[in-house]
């Protein structure tokens, strides 16, 4: 399954994803291309290092959002991926790839979706919320991608307990490195084995057992 990877910051899922492809965690799967919006990103380093293709594409170099989008759908296009992976990606996805791509993009979410997530809910922001409204149990969630924002099919999801000295930061580290990190590259292994599929609007995975992502 050939995957493009999406980013916009610093990487640490395309990481996961690169080491877990590389550790056989994730089968059946190649990188063809990472795509960043913001040239800075250290997710580009992490790319050159793995010898993977990447463009870099601002919506800054183009007189409009609608010639940003175009200039996009023709990137994913040319890269010519089975699947689209949304890691830590800032940019609002057109809906004209999510039409193009319909069924074949996935997002992780750092919440446990329908918490804590939709329009502004991104990055450290989603953490402070989490912490404000008091809630014990946090997490991450990977989903497939829709017209929405976060509201496409659940695919897995893992809970991180929230600590009483917690910081959005240190809330936020906890659950990169204790959900992020394992279920986007086994959601990846499950689809590139063709071990989900969408009934409706839930998502059905063979032989599924979230004991088997608790113990991640
Ligand atoms: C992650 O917390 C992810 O959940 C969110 O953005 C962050 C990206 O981190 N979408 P990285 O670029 O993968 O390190």
């Amino acid at each position: 399954m050939r995957i493009a990877v999406l980013v916009s910051g610093g990487g640490t899922n395309l990481q996961a994803i690169i080491d877990s492809i590389n550790e056989g965690r994730i089968t059946n799967t190649e990188i063809c291309l990472v795509y960043s919006n913001n040239p800075k990103a250290y997710a580009i380093e992490r790319a050159k290092k793995a010898g993977i293709p990447y463009v870099v594409k601002s919506p800054k170099e183009f007189e409009n959002r609608q010639e940003f989008n175009e200039a996009l759908l023709q990137i994913l296009k040319d890269a010519d991926p089975d699947l689209i992976v949304l890691a830590g990606c800032l940019v609002v996805i057109p809906k004209k790839v999510v039409r193009a791509f319909e069924g074949r993009i996935i997002n992780i979410h750092p919440s446990l979706i329908p918490s804590f997530c939709g329009t502004g809910f991104y990055g450290l922001k989603v953490h402070e919320k989490v912490l404000e409204r008091g809630a014990r149990v946090s997490g991450a969630t990977v989903h497939f991608v829709d017209e929405g924002t976060d509201t496409g099919p659940i695919i897995l999801q893992k809970p991180v307990m929230v600590r009483d000295d917690d910081t959005a930061e240190t809330l936020q580290r906890r659950i990169m490195e204790q959900a992020e990190w394992k279920i986007m590259p086994m959601a990846i292994d499950l689809l590139a084995n063709n071990k989900v599929k969408v009934e409706g609007n839930k998502v059905v995975i063979e032989d599924y057992d979230q004991n088997i992502v608790d113990s991640l």
